[in-house]
């Protein structure tokens, strides 16, 4: 018998289409992630799991997949998963590192240039009618120092691209060898330093007990006045409430997010401050990545599952 998937998030109908060509039974359901109950009656119906993070695959969940052998989920971020659970279980959890990483350093460089020039702010005040042109006065990133926390697949990429827009960058990554810093032309520093010395910080690491609060308050006060900080990689590395408070006594000048501590966001500390320029969890939306990520979670769970490889 045919192994059956079930696709419980928005998913490139790609995805669908390479089950089906590799002989896979796959049930496309994009919103029943949202729906845990209906997810944890049906889920024991099937061998393979295809997510984004809509859906949270928790202990119930597992509970009710006596046939589960596979959850490919179509990104980077694994934090929907109780992996330790999925693991008692002999349940592979797989993602697709690579899929989005250039999407996500793009949309970390727009955010970049948004908040150096408070574009969002400028194009509401212009759709206004409102002509403020001596109001919206920004930095260069020309000869900025940029912090880059994390320089990992994606973090990488910022630092190239970065480096293309004659900013002087700087990484603290404690998985960063020399050589390896010495050929992307970045100078690898402590947390410290780049805390002390960065105009613009940009967080491209996972959340993890390490990295959990990374830029606590203790860590925020320690930074450069006038600093902007972008954050495009997880929620929780960021303390939001002392950010909002150096946001306003104006320590820090400004700020761009697109992932934060409680998602879906509809309130949030950081909201409605001026200098402030906030997306939805975008990092990964664009019709590429969203392609390639969906492709390569297809083609892994099928080799998974036809071939236990
Ligand atoms: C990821 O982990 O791949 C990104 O955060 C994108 C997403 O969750 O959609």
């Amino acid at each position: 018998m045919a192994p059956k998937v079930l696709i419980s998030d928005k998913l490139s109908d790609a995805a669908v289409q390479i089950f089906r060509d590799r002989g896979i039974d796959v049930d496309f359901q994009p919103d029943l992630g949202k729906d845990k109950d209906k997810l944890a009656e049906v889920i024991g119906n099937y061998d393979g799991l295809a997510i984004r993070s809509a859906t949270k695959v928790t202990e119930k969940i597992l509970a009710n997949a006596p046939n589960l052998k596979v959850i490919g989920r179509a990104g980077i971020g694994t934090d929907n998963i109780d992996k330790d659970e999925a693991s008692k279980k002999g349940v592979i959890v797989m993602n697709t590192p690579f899929g989005n990483m250039i999407t996500t350093a793009e949309h970390a460089i727009a955010m970049m240039f948004a908040v150096a020039r408070q574009i969002p702010e400028a194009s509401a005040s212009t759709h206004a009618g409102k002509w403020e042109k001596s109001k919206f006065m920004g930095v260069e990133l020309t000869g900025k120092t940029l912090g880059v926390i994390g320089a990992g697949n994606i973090g990488g990429i910022v630092c190239d691209r970065a480096r293309g827009l004659k900013m002087k960058v700087i990484a603290y990554d404690p998985f960063l060898g020399d050589e390896k810093a010495k050929k992307m032309g970045v100078e690898k520093v402590e947390l410290e330093d780049l805390l002390k010395r960065a105009d613009f910080i940009t967080l491209h690491v996972p959340y993890t007990e390490q990295t959990a609060n990374i830029l606590s308050r203790e860590n925020l006060a320690k930074t450069k006045k006038g600093v902007r900080i972008i954050n495009c990689a997880r929620g929780g590395l960021v303390d939001e409430e002392a950010l909002a408070e150096m946001l306003k006594s104006g320590h820090v000048a400004g700020a761009a997010f697109d992932v934060f501590a409680e998602e879906p966001a509809t309130e949030n500390p950081l909201f409605n401050l001026p200098n402030v320029v906030c997306t939805p969890h975008l990092g990964a939306a664009t019709t590429e990545a969203q392609e390639n990520v969906a492709l390569q979670v297809a083609e892994q769970m099928s080799d998974y599952l036809l071939t236990g490889a």
